[in-house]
């Protein structure tokens, strides 16, 4: 018994070194993530010593490392160290995803998650604060009309692509005719995909016109058997399903590489040297601060952030880009996703890839209000593209959350509130004339127009969209999906 204690400790100390060992040797070098990470295994290792009632020698050694290890994480960030708490991208770190308590405690966001109790909805500006991205200002916008030579899409003008990464530096490069690519992605949860699933496909195939450049779409069918009660069948089915109502947002299949990851992984040497790549750079304690997982996740969904990653590497495509590693990647997406990103920008230099370089969306809301994102999980929340004209009135009408008054009377004297009006918010993201939308604003506003005439434009927007997509929808045979879907060469002038 005396003999076992000191050994237990001293294997857990290996076990320290080791992890260590595995990210390479950065001794005095360590970013405020790596210190943080420091800390966190110092702090078990201390509570392991004091349940094994180490000698009082040892146990002052760790205690003082501890520390020496805050004082040193407080001088690097100027924050104390919390557990739990990793420090924020704006003091040079990645991992601060589901972290969300620890900066404001209002706003929720991470993969799984949105929720605030604002009507108006997520505060962005904090959140880009939280997150350490960048406004999308309207400088860049001017710029983007510059480079590619076309009006700014509405999602730009009206700032709903309104947080990005490193931006600058791609527009700098295609200036030098260094061209880029496009990297988003779905999660097929369902045979239905929701109206919000399609803000950034819409806006991807903008930039895939305008930039003229290749385009994968990953369909993570792998995360959602991890993460979902579905069968691997299931999901895969659903990815196919998935890549119909994709491939009639209509993308270039000249340009577009869309693959099922259990497809993929299992065909491509490649795409699988990437994922274990980083998921060598990756610690247990990273994902964790990341995402949020515990003991009790299954290694799956611990293991899977390297798979979102690995599509963020030009070399992951060696049938489009010839095995190079240095093109940089685009990810269009809704801010929920930036924790992988992170991680994955985080580990790029390290294994000696560009960083990818994002667009982030705001969320298109619920039909109940704006205080949590449209999700296909709660299907009165949702309009799905696979929704009936008569559905879609019926769910305008019956949930859509109204910043209109309570009768007509007051409506007329008060005018109603479009910043909390979900029916309002919709149309931001769908009517294309700026100057009608602004009329509809200031009419609502000024009880012109009444909830009721509102939620008919909106009806009326919504229902041919919708119609016009199951159309495309339809066109898209078996044999459009298998060439979409299998691995090819792609037009690339770079
Ligand atoms: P998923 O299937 O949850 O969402 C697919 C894409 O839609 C965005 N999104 C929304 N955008 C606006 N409003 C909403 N209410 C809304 N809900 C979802 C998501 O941000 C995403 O861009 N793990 C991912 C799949 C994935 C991926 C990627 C996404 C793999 N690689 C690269 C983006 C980029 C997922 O489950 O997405």
């Amino acid at each position: 018994m005396l003999y076992k204690k000191p050994f237990s400790i001293r294997v857990k100390i290996v076990r320290v070194k080791k992890m260590t060992d595995c990210q390479g040797d950065r001794e005095g070098t360590d970013s405020p993530m790596e210190l943080y990470e420091r800390l966190n295994l110092q702090g078990d290792n201390v509570r392991a010593l004091k349940t094994a009632k180490a000698d009082k020698a040892d146990l002052d050694a760790a205690v003082q490392l501890l520390l020496k290890l805050k004082v040193d994480y407080k001088q690097m960030t100027g924050q104390d160290y919390k557990a739990g708490c990793p420090p924020s991208e704006n003091t040079a770190v990645p991992n601060n995803g589901p972290a969300a308590d620890c900066a404001d405690g209002e706003d929720s966001v991470d993969p799984w998650n949105v929720s605030t109790t604002n009507a108006k909805g997520v505060d962005y500006d904090k959140l880009i604060v939280r997150f350490g991205s960048s406004k999308v200002e309207k400088e860049l916008v001017d710029r983007i009309e510059k480079v590619s030579g076309q009006k700014p899409h509405r999602f730009l003008r009206r700032g709903i692509f309104f947080s990005h990464r490193d931006m600058n530096q791609v527009l700098d490069a295609y200036e030098k005719h260094k061209s880029f690519y496009l990297y988003t992605g779905r999660g097929p949860s369902s045979e239905a995909m929701h109206v919000g699933h399609l803000i950034p496909f819409i806006f991807t195939k903008w930039l895939q016109d305008v930039f003229d450049i290749p385009l994968v779409i990953q369909l993570t069918d792998d995360e959602k058997y991890l993460w979902k009660d579905l069968t691997v069948e299931e999901c895969h089915r659903f990815a196919v399903e998935n890549a119909k109502d994709i491939i009639a947002c209509g993308f270039d299949v000249n340009k577009t590489f869309i693959f099922s990851d259990l497809d993929y992984m299992g065909a491509s040497p490649d795409f699988y040297r990437n994922v274990v790549k980083i998921q060598k750079h990756v610690t247990f304690n990273q994902v964790k601060g990341i995402f949020g997982f515990t003991d009790s996740d299954c290694i799956g969904k611990i293991s899977f952030p390297a798979i979102q990653a690995a599509p963020s590497f030009s070399n992951s495509f060696p049938q489009i880009f010839g095995g190079r590693k240095d093109i940089q990647c685009l990810i269009p997406c809704a801010i929920d996703q930036d924790p992988y990103f992170r991680m994955t920008r985080d580990v790029a230099p390290r294994i000696g890839y560009p960083k990818p370089a994002l667009l982030h969306s705001t969320f298109f809301p619920a039909l109940q209000g704006a205080q949590t994102k449209m999700s296909a999980s709660d299907a009165n929340s949702s309009i799905f593209l696979t929704d009936t004209p008569k559905q879609i009135k019926n769910k305008i009408n019956k949930h859509a959350f109204s910043g209109g008054k309570d009768t007509v009377e007051e409506h007329r004297k008060h005018g109603g509130n479009a910043d909390v009006d979900v029916s309002f918010m919709y149309l931001t993201f769908f009517l294309e004339d700026d100057e009608q939308l602004e009329k509809i604003r200031q009419d609502y506003t000024s009880g012109a127009l009444l909830t009721g005439e509102l939620k008919k434009i909106l009806i009326e927007t919504l229902q041919p969209m919708i119609s016009q997509h199951q159309e495309r929808r339809k066109q898209v045979t078996d044999e459009t999906i298998k060439q979409f879907m299998t691995p090819r060469p792609l037009n690339f002038n770079n």
